[in-house]
């Protein structure tokens, strides 16, 4: 059998990137505290720098992630009724394979859906996936999941899928308008899987954000190397430090960069010049760590009912199944 090609739907504005990229600019450093959205980070050379601290000792969310699908994919197929897989920010759908091969063992999944913002890589994941799995109808979403929710194709029984914990980048505003608008688009009895890390020891949390070789200080980094390559800026790389900081009343990890020397540093790209006082520094990236309670409070609130709960052996990682009430 020949595999179909998959199809592929543009839902961004030729050019959004850099329109969007200068509003969050704007409005991340020209106010305070000063920061930067870390969706910003994944360029190639940040989406490479990720691939590697995925591969750290220390950096347990992927592999933990990992191992709970391999172990439970099948129970959690066995629970839901998906004729559809939709995956929010699937990147390579790497993972999500584990998912798809249990769902298909269940009978029912004959479509897959991968939505994310780089065109390039979603088109090389729908390609390989629609070849591994002939029979199974692919879609392309390439769009952003907080703006294109209502693109999502209707039919069927949907599985929604968010794995890998990015939904702890996050605020908690963000996460209740993220959660609600996603309810929003579902119909009753869809469900919705989610991958979250869980609050931990300051100690790992700090070991596996803040690595000897230095991997994630250059991804953190990275984001000022965007600036100045999208936005022609002159931020000095070698002027600011890395701190990676546990907030343990906001139980997250908060990432941020700081200037080591005082400094004017011009965006043309942006319209924007900033004055940066010595030690001032810019929030990068936030990852939030959940308790268990806190994820079912948040799913419940949204308009979800909880189905069940998988965690790997050392109870760092979990990956929670909800239903569209
Ligand atoms: C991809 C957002 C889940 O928060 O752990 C890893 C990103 N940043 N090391 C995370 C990240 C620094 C990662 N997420």
């Amino acid at each position: 059998m020949t595999a179909r090609q998959p199809t592929v739907s543009v839902l961004l504005e030729p050019g959004w990137e850099r329109g969007s990229l200068v509003e969050d600019v704007r409005r991340g450093l020209g106010s305070q505290p000063r920061t930067l959205p870390p969706k910003w980070l994944y360029d190639e050379v940040g989406s490479q720098l990720f691939d590697q601290i995925t591969t750290l000792p220390d950096y347990y969310p992927t592999e933990a992630e990992r191992a709970i699908l391999r172990t439970h994919a099948s129970d959690i197929a066995a629970r839901t009724d998906a004729t559809t897989l939709i995956e929010l920010g699937s990147g390579t759908s790497d993972k999500t394979r584990l998912l798809i091969e249990a769902l298909r063992a269940e009978g029912r999944l004959h479509r897959f859906v991968a939505v994310d913002v780089s065109e390039a890589t979603l088109r090389q994941a729908a390609a390989r996936l629609a070849s591994t799995y002939p029979g199974l109808e692919v879609q392309a979403l390439v769009g952003d999941f907080t703006l294109h929710l209502g693109h999502l194709p209707e039919g069927g029984r949907r599985m929604v899928a968010f794995l890998g914990g990015t939904i702890g980048n996050f605020y908690r505003e963000e996460r209740a308008a993220f959660l609600g608008a996603l309810a929003d688009h579902l119909a009753g009895g869809d469900w919705f899987l989610l991958g979250t890390d869980l609050v931990k020891s300051a100690d790992r949390l700090i070991a596996a954000y803040d690595d000897p070789d230095g991997v994630t200080e250059r991804f953190v980094g990275n984001a000022l190397a965007v600036l100045n390559r999208d936005l022609g800026a002159d931020f000095d790389l070698g002027a600011f430090s890395y701190v990676p900081l546990w907030d343990s009343r906001m139980q997250r990890m908060d990432l941020r960069l700081r200037a080591e020397t005082p400094q004017r540093v011009r965006l043309p790209g942006a319209g924007l010049e900033i004055d940066l006082a010595m030690g001032e520094e810019i929030r990068v990236e936030i990852s939030t760590k959940f308790l268990p309670d806190q994820i079912d409070d948040e799913l419940v609130a949204a308009g979800f009912s909880v189905a069940g709960r998988w965690t790997d052996t050392d109870g760092d990682y979990a990956v929670t199944l909800a239903r569209r009430e």
